[in-house]
């Protein structure tokens, strides 16, 4: 399939580089491409950024049957912009597909699309340290219907982001509230596809938090709520006693890339890693024993998060010296060394975009 190209003529400055902060601005062209079940995935184009124009009864709007991804270019050495694992992401798209009945996509065509997109607008990949463009795929069901049954019709579209650090705090230290209160996902439902309803489903819990003066949610899992799953939108790693846990993927966490390049990084470092369940309680056992060294969340959006303050039930603990402790430190820099270009990609991770499409 082609993609035309509609070009529009450059409009405003490009941002200050030193006030992006996540996802208010928004480049000069989006990608759009349709569904229908006569001719499947079809009108690829890239063209002006604009408003999409629904029908009110458009399914999306009332039933969430949307999905979507997000990763980052990075402006590297020589002008260069790198995309950091992007198969990884437009693979998990499609399996987020299949989870809410959307019709999959061609994932070397979807890969094509973000790069073609992503050399349209190479002059918005900031290069300010610790910047990026963020890129957002989206999926939404197009049928005006309000019967609830999977959409006919879909649209594809990306749009591009320059963005800063996603928390205020950057890689400072977030404190994380507890709940058995409210929870995220529930194994069986939708908790390992990245679609609107999670997000949606996390609202409430991380405004009670943030009214108690905590950064972001630990979630707990739905049915015993004792065993760890995910903290705010990422996924949770500990350090206990120089052993390296995460929670296993086991149908309502979400697959995150950067978990995978933790877990990959301690393995080609010779770390000892355990992906097994782990309770809130053993949690705080481990920090009564002193052996509970860090903890940190993993994401494409904060790349890692490390936690200083855990709050459940009415004990707050310091995790470690409360700072940013050194293995968060070494894999926040092993992976933003990667992605920027600054190392040798031992992993065959960064995929270059070509600049003359
Ligand atoms: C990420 O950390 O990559 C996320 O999923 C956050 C995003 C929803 C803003």
């Amino acid at each position: 399939m082609n993609i035309k190209v509609e070009r529009v003529s450059k409009t405003g400055q490009l941002p200050d580089e030193s006030r992006l902060g996540f996802g208010r601005i928004f480049t000069d062209h989006m990608f759009n491409m349709d569904y229908t079940p006569e001719s499947g995935w079809h009108n690829a184009r890239i063209e002006p950024y604009s408003p999409i124009a629904m029908d009110p009864a458009t399914m999306v709007l009332h039933y969430g049957q949307a999905i979507f991804e997000g990763l980052k270019a990075y402006r590297g050495g020589n002008g260069q912009i790198l995309l950091f694992r992007p198969e990884r992401n437009v693979a998990r798209l499609n399996r987020s597909a299949r989870i809410v009945c959307i019709p999959e996509m061609d994932e070397a065509f979807v890969l094509e699309s973000i790069k073609r997109l992503v050399a349209v607008e190479a002059d918005w990949v900031p290069g300010a340290p610790e910047t990026s463009l963020y890129v957002r795929p989206t999926v939404i069901a197009m049928d005006p219907f309000l019967g609830v049954r999977p959409s006919h019709s879909y649209r594809f579209f990306i749009i591009l982001s320059p963005v800063g650090a996603y928390y205020p705090e950057g890689f400072n230290p977030v404190k994380i509230w507890v709940t058995d209160k409210y929870v995220r996902a529930v194994r069986g439902g939708l908790g390992e596809a990245k679609t609107p309803a999670n997000y949606a489903a996390s609202l409430y819990g991380a405004e009670v938090a943030k009214k108690a003066g905590y950064t972001q949610v630990l979630w707990l899992d739905a049915v015993k709520q004792q065993y760890v799953e995910e903290v705010g939108t990422m996924n949770i790693f500990f350090v206990i006693d120089g052993k390296i846990v995460t929670p296993p993927l086991e149908g309502s966490i979400l697959p995150g890339i950067t978990r995978d390049s933790v877990l990959t990084l301690a393995k080609h470092w010779n770390l000892p890693t355990d992906e097994r369940l782990i309770s809130i309680d053993e949690v705080m056992k481990a920090h009564r024993d002193g052996s509970l060294q860090e903890m940190f969340g993993t994401g494409t959006a904060a790349v890692i998060s490390p936690v200083s303050h855990l709050a459940w039930r009415d004990e707050v603990i310091t995790v470690g010296d409360g700072g940013v402790g050194p293995m968060a430190n070494r894999f926040y820099t092993a992976i933003t060394d990667i992605q920027y270009g600054r190392v040798e990609d031992p992993f065959g991770w960064i995929v270059p975009v070509k600049l003359d499409q």
